[in-house]
């Protein structure tokens, strides 16, 4: 039987009204586990998908499989397109921000990972970062102590990866996001800490 091919997809955000229900649905899925803990439901999906909706410089990479849908995606937005929130930890530690391309996820179903798609999600980012003249990547995530309980015993923290192609850990730069987490009745705060790269041409 021949192996499985995966294709992948990029457009803009103006593109991804068609995608957004999966893609929805796959970061849904994906963050429900450690370390987002993410009760997510599509409505919340469709907001904060928006942005990205509404703006030709966002890109959106999917990674699709005949007969399986959606497996993986990724999205980057210029920082300063995002909102305040995102903004903010930049701005307060007095860095211009129109020269950086924000990562809002890289996502790929458990069954699919280790085969580079990962990697190649950060290539494609960078290269749209190239692209409109930005210098910088940036993303952030979420803090959790070595010691939470719900830290499966199999889990791998992706620091490594992340340094791996180039990215510096920022402690200084937070952000605070609110989501629903498993087990919780409402929204609660989560600090997240930024990765940065210089990544221009
Ligand atoms: C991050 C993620 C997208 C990587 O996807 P992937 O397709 O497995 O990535 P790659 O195949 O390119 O592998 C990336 C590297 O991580 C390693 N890796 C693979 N699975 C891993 C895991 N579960 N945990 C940690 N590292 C892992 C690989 O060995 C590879 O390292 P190498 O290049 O030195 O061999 C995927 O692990 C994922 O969806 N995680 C959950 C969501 C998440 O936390 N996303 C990041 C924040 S938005």
């Amino acid at each position: 039987m021949a192996a499985p091919s995966i294709e992948l997809l990029e457009i803009p955000g103006t593109g991804l009204e068609p995608w957004i229900d999966a893609l929805g649905g796959l970061r849904i899925r994906v963050f429900r586990e450690f370390p987002y803990l993410y009760d997510g439901s599509l409505e919340y999906e469709r907001d904060y998908l928006r942005i990205y909706q509404n703006k030709a410089s966002s890109r959106i990479v999917l990674a699709t499989l005949e007969g399986a849908g959606l497996i993986g995606a990724t999205t980057c937005i210029p920082l300063a397109e995002e909102g305040p929130e995102f903004q903010a930890p930049f701005l307060e530690a007095g860095m211009d921000v129109s020269g950086i391309l924000y990562f809002g996820e890289s996502i790929v179903l458990p069954e699919w990972r280790g085969r580079g798609l990962g990697k190649e999600f950060f290539l494609r980012r960078e290269a749209h970062a190239r692209r409109l003249g930005l210098d910088t990547c940036a993303f952030c995530a979420v803090d959790r102590p070595a010691d939470h309980p719900q830290r499966p015993a199999e889990y791998r923290p992706l620091d490594g990866f992340w340094s791996s192609l180039g990215y510096t850990r920022h402690p200084d730069l937070k952000a605070v996001f609110h989501w629903k987490e498993t087990g919780e009745h409402a929204e609660s705060p989560k600090s997240l800490t930024f990765w940065m790269k210089p990544c221009g041409a």
